[in-house]
């Protein structure tokens, strides 16, 4: 297990650690003419260049590490600061700084720390041993509570539906919950048939029972906050059944939980003046006999009756019930995150997260702290021409729009008839995985989207 404290030393220990030096191509040349013979045909003989992120460690004249060059790449490029974060995996152990290397030194010492992840629950791998001393004007303990969050985001998504069903999940939440003084409420059997009907459908056809996890932290007078989060602990379609290729990563389809409690995780650590509640509808999308079929028309929460076009489309149904109970308190901020459609990855690809809100300066605060943290987001519209996709003959409404048009679109606007009161209410439509190594964001479970979600909701609520 990777111990995130013990990989970022306090600035105390800034001595004798080894410097990081960040070398761009203009500035190749100047550096060598600083540099001793020795140095020079060191860097010569490895043929080092300075495209962004390559690094060569320099021996000292005892041997010894005297400091490692960082490429920066050419020109007036922005270096990517998790490109300098994702040194930690290439060094050898030992303390390094990275003040004098130009970037964004906050989002290089969390890259360190992101880079440095891996998960280890069913095999043993070998962790990272070079540390960094926290950069010069870095606030150590806000790069551990966001590190921490994102951690906790992947572990619950790495962990296989076999260890990680609807119990599991709700265990996660009420061992989070304990570390932060927390009330945890879950709603099953009967009573959620007759309050959440559509949880309940969804999720009856499995061992694993279906429920709705509810935590609430924070001064019930400060302002509203709420999370909701999709929790499909494994998606086979249910009888409108996946194909093996489609169905092969289903134990990532409770992402939006595991996104929503990383968030959660945050705002608790730094004590945003908040009252901060999550919801959660964990469920197995399972098939039984007593699956939920094609055709079927459920009765939801809010008393919408919706046809079922497409067993596969579970997702938008289990949270619309958990919306709706979000929505009855009138939130100041309702966010709902969830691994939804495949559309949204068609779009944008695995990297980058469709954000649907109607209110257009959190739409432009995202953006901002999007771009700001590097977490990337893109917002599509809520096209109100599409709502007519999702018509039905014989319900208030489909839960699958007709051609195959639009498919992340129509599944916001599906969401959005379960939400009236709330003042404000963005989704994310995340896809939870990274797809194969990249700086700081190794192959598998991701957190998206929730470090911009921070900075905004830490920007309106500041802590005291
Ligand atoms: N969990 C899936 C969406 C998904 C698939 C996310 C692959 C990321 C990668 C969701 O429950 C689903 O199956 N959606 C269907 C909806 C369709 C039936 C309208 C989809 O996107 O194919
Ligand atoms: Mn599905
Ligand atoms: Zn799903």
């Amino acid at each position: 297990m990777t111990d995130i404290n013990a990989l970022l030393l306090p600035r105390g220990s800034a001595k004798g650690a080894c410097p990081v030096e960040g070398v761009s191509e203009d500035a190749l040349s100047a550096l060598t003419g600083r540099l001793g013979t020795r140095q020079r045909a060191w860097l010569n003989a490895h043929g080092f260049d300075t495209a962004a992120g390559n690094h060569i460690v320099l021996p000292g004249p005892d041997g010894s590490i005297d400091r490692v060059l960082l490429g920066m790449g050419s020109g007036d490029a922005q270096p990517d600061p998790f490109k300098a974060g994702a040194l930690c995996s290439a060094l050898p152990p030992g303390a390094y700084t990275i003040d004098e290397v130009d970037v964004d030194h906050h989002l290089a010492a969390l890259g360190w720390l992101l880079e440095a992840y891996r998960f280890s629950r069913y095999k043993e791998h070998k962790s990272v041993e070079a540390k960094l001393v926290t950069p010069e004007g870095v606030e150590r303990e806000h790069v551990l509570n966001v590190a921490r969050a994102v951690y906790l985001t992947r572990d619950l998504i790495n962990t296989p539906a076999s260890d990680m069903g609807p119990g599991e999940l709700e265990d996660a939440v009420r061992s989070l919950a304990r570390g932060h003084h927390a009330r945890v409420e879950v709603t099953s059997g009967a009573d959620l048939e007759e309050n959440f009907p559509m949880i309940h459908a969804v999720g009856r056809a499995s061992s694993g029972e279906p429920r709705l996890i509810d935590m609430t932290w924070g001064a019930g007078k400060a302002p509203k906050v709420t999370l909701v989060g999709k929790g499909v602990c494994f998606d086979t379609g249910g009888l409108d059944i996946k194909p093996s290729a489609g169905m092969l990563l289903m134990k990532k389809d409770m992402g939006g939980a595991a996104n929503v409690l990383g968030l959660a995780s945050m705002i608790m650590g730094a004590g945003l003046p908040v009252r901060l509640r999550v919801l959660i509808p964990a469920v197995e999308n399972a098939i039984s006999g007593n699956a939920f079929r094609p055709g079927d028309i459920l009765t939801s929460r809010k008393g919408l009756s919706v046809e079922i076009g497409n067993t596969d489309a579970e997702g938008r149904l289990v949270l619309a019930d958990a919306l709706d109970l979000a929505d009855e308190e009138e939130p100041d901020l309702l966010i709902d995150m969830a691994t939804l459609t495949g559309a949204a990855r068609v779009a944008l690809g695995p990297d980058i997260a469709p954000v649907f809100t109607a209110d257009d300066a959190l739409a432009q605060s995202l953006a901002r702290h999007s771009a700001c943290e590097r977490d990337p987001l893109w917002r599509l519209p809520l096209w109100d021409g599409y709502k007519t996709m999702l018509d039905s003959k014989v319900a208030d409404t489909n839960n699958v729009g007709g051609a195959g048009f639009a498919g992340s679109i129509t599944a916001a606007l599906f969401l959005n008839r379960f939400v009236t009161r709330a003042r404000s209410y963005v989704h994310f439509d995340i896809y939870g995985w990274t797809p194969s190594d990249k700086p700081a964001r190794p192959r598998g479970g991701e957190a998206q989207g929730i470090r911009a979600l921070f900075a905004h909701i830490r920007e309106v609520f500041p802590p005291s």
